[in-house]
């Protein structure tokens, strides 16, 4: 914490280093974000460049320090382009994909494609053709369409594809409904309870283009607890020693997914990178020794929490209405087209007027989007410096999920992308266009 999170909590939960510079703006990345908001427009993503290494590091390093054998794996569904992408690479991630789109933006940037996991729950007969062809790392395979294709589309290239067997063990993760994913009735998985997962491995191991080297699990997104997953854990590992006696399987890779919480908000309590790390490893090492396993690769495939801390999302009020005795709204130049996370799951963001970073908050305002929805509110009921016309907001914790889960509802550009480092932004994807939007109609 430096001297700015001690006057302006709010600063804790944006970007490392993020402060306040003399004349009340916020500054992240060295660069003074009323600058970066004039100089390439609103609304406008940033993502700190050293916040998202700092990130990759910290999860290769809290899990490498109790099970070296640990591969981390960025979850590319939390927000991927080319830059992010780079930066994965150089950090030496892997990275789970979840369509021929994603893959092909990681392939696009010479991205270790032995390294890449494709998940899903429908992946099409291109995309494994796709996935096969590229040669990736890992297929996780989610059901017994997906398992018969897959040995078909591996044996007509005559090669012997590396798998996972994604399982459903049947535990709430208790998070929103829209993102549990590991119960018995998810749409994800084999489900371990109906004697599924079972059959699944006997039809994996007898298929001769395919080799059955673990499993994989994810319980949801974000998941605010540890113990959901020591729990998917057990069930599964004793899953896997039962398979290991009926069908001579060892288990070799053992992959429990994402989900990993960040807080949004200063009241949030939360376990941190290091807190799951250190749980996850313990329950791995204690159930390794009790069922007497061969000690597996792990891996971990964290989205929110590599790129959640490092974006920011930058407005620009226009009308402020003040409803007398009611409500006041602060209406800004995007809303649930770029952001929908506040109207899709309710998600609580704090907010800061960028341009009055260090003064005192006293205004009880809901911040509003401009489209055409009622629900296009983005911050209900957040405490802000008074915010007038012109004035930026910034959003902190907005890096997963917001860009991706972008559109153009109301024929709105989706936002510029810039990173910052070192006092140095550069535009790592440019703002949308009016020709942008039409440039794929044909009359
Ligand atoms: N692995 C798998 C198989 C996943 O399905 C997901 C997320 C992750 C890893 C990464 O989860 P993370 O570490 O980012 O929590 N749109 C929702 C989140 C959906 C997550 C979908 N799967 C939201 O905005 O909260």
């Amino acid at each position: 914490m430096n001297m700015s999170t001690k006057t302006v909590p709010k600063l804790a939960l944006f970007p490392l280093m993020t402060e306040a510079n003399k004349q009340g703006h916020l500054v992240i990345g060295g660069c003074d974000v009323v600058d970066l908001a004039n100089e390439f427009g609103t609304p406008l993503y940033l993502f700190d460049e050293s916040t998202l290494r700092h990130k990759c590091r910290e999860f290769k390093e809290e899990f490498g320090k109790y099970h070296p054998d640990t591969l981390v794996i960025y979850a590319s569904k939390a927000v991927l382009n080319k830059a992010l992408a780079l930066i994965f690479k150089e950090e030496g991630l892997g990275l789970d994909v979840v369509s021929g789109g994603e893959l092909s933006i990681a392939h696009s940037v010479g991205f270790p494609l032995d390294k890449v996991y494709f998940h899903g729950n429908n992946k099409t007969l291109e995309e494994l053709s796709l996935a096969l062809d590229l040669r990736v790392g890992r297929i996780v395979v989610d059901n017994f369409y997906e398992l018969e294709l897959l040995e078909k589309l591996a044996g007509k290239r005559r090669i012997r594809q590396n798998i996972l067997l994604r399982l459903a063990p049947g535990v709430d993760p208790h998070t929103h409904q829209y993102t549990t994913t590991g119960t018995i009735e998810s749409k994800f998985g084999f489900p371990l309870a109906t004697g599924q997962a079972e059959e699944a491995v006997n039809q994996a191991l007898s298929a001769s283009n395919l080799n059955l080297l673990g499993f994989h699990f994810h319980l949801g997104s974000p998941v605010p607890e540890i113990q959901p997953y020591e729990l998917a854990m057990e069930l599964v590992l004793h899953f896997a020693r039962e398979a290991g006696r009926q069908f001579d399987f060892t288990l070799s890779e053992f992959d429990i997914g994402g989900g990993f919480a960040v807080p949004y908000n200063l009241d949030s309590r939360l376990p941190t990178i290091a807190d799951y790390a250190r749980a996850v490893t313990g329950k791995l090492d204690s159930l390794i020794s009790e069922l007497a396993l061969s000690r597996p690769r792990l891996v971990v495939e964290p989205g929110r929490a590599i790129v959640g801390q490092a974006g920011v999302a930058l407005y620009k009020v226009g009308a402020v209405k003040e409803i007398p005795g009611i409500k006041k709204y602060v209406c800004v130049d995007g809303g649930i087209s770029d952001n929908i996370r506040p109207a899709l799951y309710g998600a609580r963001y704090e907010a800061l007027v960028a341009n009055k970073a260090s003064g005192s908050e006293g205004n009880m305002v809901t911040i509003a989007g401009k489209l055409c929805e009622s629900g296009d509110i983005l911050v209900r009921d957040v405490n802000l410096a008074a915010a007038r016309p012109g004035d930026v907001i910034a959003i902190p914790v907005c890096g997963a999920y917001s860009i991706p889960m972008a559109s153009n509802y109301n024929a709105l550009p989706r936002p510029a992308i810039v990173m910052v480092k070192e006092g140095r932004a550069r535009l790592i994807r440019r703002r949308e266009t009016y020709q942008d939007l039409m440039s794929l109609d044909l009359i």
